[in-house]
């Protein structure tokens, strides 16, 4: 099991010690949700986070386009240290066009999908793809519940991807549901609210231990 803490829970103006210490823990992703206040309505970072937190942090950093024109933004963040981008199949247009670039780039493509977007429109692109992502909330905020129907979509897709395909689960994650999650067949697991508070090497460590890790 992958965690990837999401830095949109975290204190910006405490971001890089924040993100060391989930790193000393053994987070071995970073999630970086980008928000453009149209696709989601709300605003978060652009590629100068990516480029600040780069020499911070040797985590594979996840980046989560929950953007309108994707493609315009993805050499942006490539460059920026990017080692994973994802768009969302809700707002790409030439789908195969944006994955061929990020793996032009030499980037790890990942395709995401709302809550409310049936799974069977991932499979055309599986693959192209080396990572689906799983929205168990709404996308634009932290801190939401997490949406249980979304447990049938990940179970659909683990057995069409098979047992090596990566699949992300991202929203409402915390202690109480990460085994559930984990069960279903999610192999990474985004978490902000549930890591960026008073004790976040102990909530990183916690939620590695509950699924049976202590290194990921
Ligand atoms: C929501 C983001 C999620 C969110 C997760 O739009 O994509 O990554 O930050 O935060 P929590 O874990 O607090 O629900
Ligand atoms: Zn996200």
């Amino acid at each position: 099991m992958i965690l990837a803490p999401s830095i949109l829970a975290a204190d910006a103006a405490r971001l890089g010690e924040q993100v060391s210490c989930t790193e000393r823990a053994g987070a071995k992703w970073l999630h970086i949700d980008i928000m453009d206040g149209h696709f989601v309505p709300n605003l978060s970072f652009g590629p100068g986070i990516v480029k600040a937190l780069r020499p911070v942090s040797n985590q594979f950093f996840d980046v989560h386009l929950m953007i309108e024109r994707a493609e315009k933004y993805i050499e942006p963040f490539a460059n920026a240290g990017a080692d994973g981008i994802t768009v969302h199949l809700e707002c790409v247009k030439d789908m195969d066009g944006c994955l061929a670039l990020i793996r032009s780039l030499g980037k790890k493509a990942g395709i995401a999908i709302n809550p409310d977007t049936p799974a069977d429109g991932l499979l055309r692109y599986l693959d192209k793809i080396d990572m689906a992502l799983v929205m168990s909330v709404f996308p634009g905020y932290g801190g939401q519940k997490y949406i249980r129907d979304v447990n049938e979509k990940i179970r659909f897709l683990r057995a069409a991807a098979g047992p090596e395909f990566r699949i992300e689960v991202d929203g409402g994650v915390n202690a109480s549901n990460i085994k559930d999650v984990y069960s279903c067949g999610a192999d990474v697991l985004v978490a902000g609210t549930a890591v960026f508070n008073e004790d976040i090497d102990g909530s990183v460590k916690a939620l590695l231990h509950i699924c049976g890790n202590t290194e990921n």
